[in-house]
């Protein structure tokens, strides 16, 4: 079997109120539009087609793949108008499964089941909602065959009152589809051409018509405004948490654990409430996160404690290092084993070797740092004179007093001692105490201020 598979979303979505169009709204860090392509590749469908509407450069750019083709539709007239946009293009000994990018968690089983089996036969996915309001309904004759589908402002009472509602996803063999599609009329409630109006026409072609249903309701839930686009967060993360969980990972609080992108975790790691991770993070063995801490991109070694409130991005932590609370750790940073990173120190573009301490306030970056250094409170590389950035680099077991400025280009030499409150701007030697400091001064007599009456 060939599948062509047609993605609509040429839809305004006004109720967003946003500028952004409404599939490119994110979803656990990613477009709607994202998770349905994602999906329809994993059913390897010969073309996946997006329909799109004005104003969809966006909606082009954001879509970048060689067997992903984008068809405009310059007027919406419908589904089926949208559909048909697309119907030239596909050959007919296809079977074209139509889904939309403004529903974004159908899982890949549940299309697989409409494809399977695939013949002369057309596929509805079909959901039971207490509430139908708005949707659709399947008309069944007497021995339960559908019949046809009837939007709610073209039903009569007796057909409001059917549960059975359509999701708007169906899979029809393309040479019959292309038919239907232009016997289609726009004589209707909303004067549009319906793609729900081949189902009566395929019944009377004698076609058969399977009915499937999702295993859940947000398989087949759509985004029309925020409100709904955050019920859809809300479940995705309490998927992606459960299977965390089941992974044996302890979430302290499984509703307030946030995963935008992918995470892979070794054992016994234990996250603390608000925490979110984005793009691709490891987690070795037995790792701890603190609470509000933010994780992006990173991986993170065996035994590693993040204390709460850390930023942590493109970085590597090797194994036992302990981080934060309220460490900043910024691109490319690279700490060995046991290095340790105390509060209010931000890190950017740096590698730290193994067993170094950076304890408090400091900034350190484009800075080389060997073993076992102790950087004191306080301490900044001054790496930017305005145009320019420069490396600081410090050799092992160099110790820098606090409140120093290490003025970059600079090397400070292997068991060096910088003297406290230093402005370095020499090369310090190894092994030996540099230090700038202006002499102490004493003022006999002097008084102190009082306040006055
Ligand atoms: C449609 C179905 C309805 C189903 C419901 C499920 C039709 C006629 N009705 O109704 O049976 O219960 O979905 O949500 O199909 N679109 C285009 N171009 C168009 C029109 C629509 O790309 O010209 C896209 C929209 O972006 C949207 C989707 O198709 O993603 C559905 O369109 P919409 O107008 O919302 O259909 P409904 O009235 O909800
Ligand atoms: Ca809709």
């Amino acid at each position: 079997m060939k599948l062509s598979i047609i993605i609509l979303a040429a839809g305004q979505g006004t109720r967003m109120r946003s500028s952004l169009p409404k599939v490119l709204h994110p979803l656990a860090g990613r477009p709607l539009l994202h998770h349905v392509l994602e999906t329809a590749e994993q059913l390897n469908p010969e073309t996946i087609y997006v329909v799109y509407g004005h104003g969809g450069e966006h909606v082009c750019d954001s879509v970048q793949a060689k067997n992903i083709q984008m068809v405009a539709q310059m007027q919406q007239l419908g589904t089926g108008h949208a559909v048909d946009q697309v119907m030239p293009s596909i050959p007919d000994d296809h079977q074209v499964l139509v889904l939309y990018g403004d529903v974004p968690l159908t899982r890949m089983e549940t299309l697989q089941a409409m494809t399977t089996e695939a013949g002369q036969n057309l596929s509805l996915l079909t959901v039971m909602l207490d509430d139908p309001s708005g949707y659709g309904r399947i008309v069944r004759n007497q021995q339960q065959q559908v019949q046809a589908i009837v939007e709610q402002k073209d039903a009569d009472t007796q057909t409001l009152k059917i549960k059975e509602a359509n999701t708007g996803m169906l899979r029809a063999p393309a040479q019959q589809l292309r038919q239907w599609l232009q016997q289609l009329e726009n004589n209707n409630a909303q004067q549009e051409y319906y793609l729900t109006d081949i189902i009566a026409m395929a019944v009377a072609d004698g076609c058969d018509i399977n009915t499937l249903q999702p295993q859940q309701i947000e398989e087949v839930q759509g985004v029309n405004n925020r409100q709904q686009l955050a019920e859809l967060e809300r479940f995705y993360q309490y998927q992606q948490a459960e299977q965390l969980m089941l992974a044996g990972v302890t979430l302290l609080d499984p509703a307030r654990f946030d995963l935008r992108g992918q995470v892979k975790t070794g054992l016994d790691v234990s996250i603390d409430i608000n925490v979110v991770l984005e793009g691709q993070v490891t987690l070795g063995d037995r790792v701890q996160i603190g609470a509000n801490s933010v994780i992006k991109n990173a991986v993170i070694g065996d035994d590693v404690i993040i204390l709460p409130n850390c930023v942590i991005e493109d970085a590597v932590i090797e194994n036992q290092c302990q981080i934060g609370p309220f460490s900043r750790i910024r691109p490319d940073t690279h700490l060995a084993a046991q290095v340790k990173v105390g509060n209010f120190v931000e890190i950017k573009k740096s590698q730290v070797a193994s067993g170094s301490k950076i304890s408090h306030l400091s900034y350190i970056g484009d800075t080389e740092m060997g073993k076992d250094v102790n950087i004191g409170a306080g301490t900044i590389t001054c790496n930017y004179d305005g145009a320019n950035k420069y490396k600081t680099i410090i050799g092992d077991r160099a110790f820098i007093g606090s409140d120093t400025q290490l003025v970059a280009p600079v090397t400070v030499g292997a068991g060096a001692t910088i003297g406290a409150g230093s402005t370095i701007t020499h090369d310090a030697p190894a092994e030996t105490l540099s230090l700038s400091r202006s002499p102490q001064k004493f003022r006999e007599g002097w008084q102190r201020p009082v306040k006055k009456k």
